[in-house]
């Protein structure tokens, strides 16, 4: 078999059989088959398209490419989210704990965040000491002890998808559905759990920027899931406009604590109960989703929620004294209050220009190496649907960078903020549920 030829096949819209996905993927993970036959390969995907069959292929062919991780030392049913990637999106902080709490056990595994959308272990490492790298041992005993545990993908966990995305970055071949469809399911179905919540982001924020598309993703991964023997369901939310109003790392960290408190955002908590009750239904912790919201909404009001959030922390070194007293994390040297120039509703708010914003404010990496501020970011003040005044409080930039990069910046957000008129509703957080 020849990497050619499959390029040229591929190229020309024919399906791939098992045998030639396996051959390329193994090919490529042991270096036989060099980076630019690969990415060609990748292009040829984003331009024909790959059936359900192919993609099931792929995502086992990437899956089997490294270690496998084994959880049954871990007691019950193992749950698992994956965000297909967004701006203020800090769910995972929030929710893990949350569904913790009610009797769920949550092994995750999560990642970086790249360009304009943050990560979650950037996030949790904002809290001094807190480590993401810890021994497949001391994960299962945490999760044990506590029911949660966030931390790194292990190196030898899916190397062929740490290949790929690397050249899908800069080939400009992210996205494509059966290459984000298998990327994702390949790493959760690698890390082990029994059942698995995956939100898939819409909007100007989100690689799917419309709703067919997202639609189309998730139902190729909820089958992905079933094919491979795991009960896998999506939701689909709204990334036109950032989550929350925190946008960077201890911002977004100081947000979800606000929420496991019960002061979070109304969109932030209406993603965790929604997709809570979800999951705990998916493990069975709970006969209906209805019962689930309740349980959910009681931790939260309990303080279960939180408690368990101080758990992981501490149990992953870190020092709560940040988490009891938030207004411990490091301030950055510059506050930049964003006013309102005209009178009325805000009628969009781009969660991309923000998270671009943030990202150039010292929050996040434009390439894997860039060393994140902590303290930078945005918080918003209105969102969609918020009415407005002339010098009203839009948001307030936080960064360490010199004026001259800081006011372009500032700019971008004031115009990125469109006010009309006209009365505009607040936006669904949540567009659709697939399963
Ligand atoms: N998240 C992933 O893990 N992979 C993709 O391809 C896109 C988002």
């Amino acid at each position: 078999m020849r990497m050619v030829d499959l390029i040229i096949k591929k190229r020309q819209g024919h399906e791939l059989t098992d045998e030639e996905i396996r051959f390329w993927i193994k090919g490529y993970v042991d270096g036989e088959i060099p980076d630019y036959q690969s990415s060609a390969m990748q292009m040829a995907i984003v331009f024909q398209g790959m059936n359900n069959r192919e993609i099931a292929t792929l995502t086992d062919a990437m899956l089997h490419s490294g270690e496998v991780l084994n959880l049954s030392n871990i007691k019950g049913v193992k749950v698992d989210k994956h965000s297909t990637g967004g701006v203020g999106d800090k769910t995972s902080l929030v929710l893990g704990p949350m569904v913790a709490a009610c009797g769920a056990t949550l092994a995750k595994m999560s990642g970086r965040g790249l360009g304009h959308t943050g990560g979650t272990l950037d996030k949790l490492e904002s809290i001094p000491g807190v480590t993401i790298a810890i021994s497949g041992e001391r994960f299962v005993n945490q999760v044990n002890d506590i029911g949660c545990a966030i931390v790194g993908q292990t190196g030898s966990l899916v190397p062929a998808d740490k290949k790929m995305y690397a050249l899908r970055d800069v080939t400009g071949t992210v996205e494509s559905i059966p290459l984000i469809a298998s990327s994702v399911m390949s790493k959760k179905l690698a890390s082990g759990s029994d059942v698995i919540l995956l939100d898939v982001t819409v909007g100007e924020g989100a690689f799917m920027k419309n709703v067919a598309q997202a639609r189309q993703l998730a139902h190729i991964m909820v089958d992905i899931g079933r094919r491979l023997g795991r009960d896998a369901r999506a939701v689909l939310s709204n990334m036109s406009e950032p989550l929350g109003l925190a946008v960077g790392n201890s911002l977004e960290v100081k947000e979800a604590i606000a929420a496991l408190q019960g002061h979070g955002p109304e969109d932030l908590m209406e993603l965790c109960y929604i997709t809570g009750s979800i999951m705990l239904e998916q493990a069975k912790v709970f006969s209906s989703r209805e019962k689930a919201r309740i349980a959910l909404e009681d931790a939260v009001k309990s303080g279960a929620a939180f408690d368990k959030f101080v758990k992981m922390v501490k149990a992953q070194g870190g020092d709560i004294e940040y988490i009891l007293h938030p207004e411990k994390f490091e301030m950055a040297k510059e506050i930049i209050p964003i006013y309102a120039d005209a009178t009325g509703y805000i009628k969009s708010l781009d969660a991309l220009t923000i998270g671009v914003s943030s990202m150039k404010l010292g929050g996040g990496r434009e390439t894997l190496d860039d060393v994140i501020d902590m303290s930078a970011g945005i918080v918003l003040n209105k969102k969609v649907g918020d009415q407005v005044k002339e010098g009203d409080l839009l948001a307030t930039l936080y960064t360490n960078k010199p004026k001259d990069i800081y006011e372009p910046i500032a700019l971008d957000v004031l115009h990125t903020f469109q006010i009309t008129s006209e009365y505009v509703e607040h936006q669904k957080v949540i567009l659709e549920v697939i399963e």
